[in-house]
């Protein structure tokens, strides 16, 4: 079947026609509309996605608490990519700050074509070790604000038959994590999340793709307070690259993207290996601050 790229195709960057072929799939055609939203924009695979979204030729608002630092890189993005980037520093822990992004991705006439819910938070310590405030922290973010979030983005996104929504889940979600952390329970959410919402979906020509990263290096282990060493090595990631192998797996269908072949094998067997065996793995290895 002989058909041309629709202009969403096009912001994708140069990707070849054979690859454009295979994948094109009417009913689940990616919805790389103009403009993108990205929660947790300032810093680490945020910002990667902003700055490979713009490069891409989307359109942004760029949303996270500090809006010195929102403008900052919006100034960058325009500059660099003459992308207009519009700011909307909001708490995602806060319900006003859920309401000011909700209200965003529901606005109809400037329609949002791609959500990347990518603001999150770690806890360092075991679950009696935090107070209830900060478990309930993070899970308002890593949970509560990517349901609120996805649930006010997808409507206008059917209604239209095209759309995208990532949402930054972790490989740590596969499994338990270090023991106690609450961290990897609020991540296997994201990711069953994602794969269920995406089968309400899968008709609508919506993509829903839950981003399943390992180490990447950013400012994320120091906010938890984490002593991860000088983050060289094999494990350890590259945000931009991390970015750009999504963008491909959401291109391609994928549901649950996994970056590299390490990090893949790591998924597959926490995913298949039995619970005691990863639980006593994960005892011998923890990190986690008793
Ligand atoms: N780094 C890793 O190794 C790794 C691995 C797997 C998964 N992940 C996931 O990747 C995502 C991004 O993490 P990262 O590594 O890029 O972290 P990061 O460098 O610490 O960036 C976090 C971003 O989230 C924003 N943010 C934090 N609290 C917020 C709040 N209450 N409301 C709105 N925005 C908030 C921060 O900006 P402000 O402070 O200005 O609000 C910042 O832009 C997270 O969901 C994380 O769980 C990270």
């Amino acid at each position: 079947m002989i058909f041309s790229p629709r202009p969403e195709f096009a912001l994708l960057g140069r990707v070849p026609q054979a690859a454009i072929t295979q994948t094109y799939r009417p009913a689940t055609v990616v919805g790389m509309t103009q403009t993108a939203l990205v929660t947790g924009a300032t810093a680490g695979i945020g910002a990667a996605f902003a700055r490979a979204l713009a490069a891409r030729g989307h359109d942004l608002v760029l949303v996270a608490r500090d809006r010195m630092r929102l403008e900052k890189l919006a100034t960058d993005l325009r500059g660099a990519y003459g992308s207009t980037a519009s700011v909307l520093p909001a708490d995602l822990t806060q319900d006003t700050g859920c309401a000011a992004v909700e209200q965003r991705l529901s606005d109809v006439d400037n329609p949002i074509g791609l959500l990347v819910n990518n603001a999150g938070i770690g806890l360092a310590r075991a679950f009696l070790k935090n107070s209830l405030d900060d478990e309930l922290r993070q899970l308002d973010l890593n949970v509560r604000a990517v349901l609120r979030l996805t649930h006010a983005a997808l409507p206008p996104m059917v209604a239209r038959g095209n759309g995208s929504v990532i949402n930054v889940s972790s490989v740590a979600g596969f499994g338990t994590t270090a023991p106690g952390s609450t961290y990897g329970a609020t991540k296997s959410w994201v990711t069953a999340f994602s794969e269920s919402v995406q089968l309400s979906v899968r008709n609508s020509g919506v993509r829903v793709m839950a981003l399943c990263p390992g180490l990447v290096r950013t400012e994320f282990h120091e906010r938890a307070g984490l002593d991860v060493g000088d983050r060289r090595g094999a494990m350890w990631l590259d945000a931009d690259a991390l970015v750009a192998t999504a963008l491909d797996d959401l291109r391609r269908g994928r549901t649950v993207s996994v970056p590299t072949v390490r990090y893949k094998a790591i998924a597959g067997l926490l995913r298949h290996l039995p619970r005691p065996v990863i639980n006593a793995a994960m005892i011998r290895s923890t990190r986690v601050r008793k």
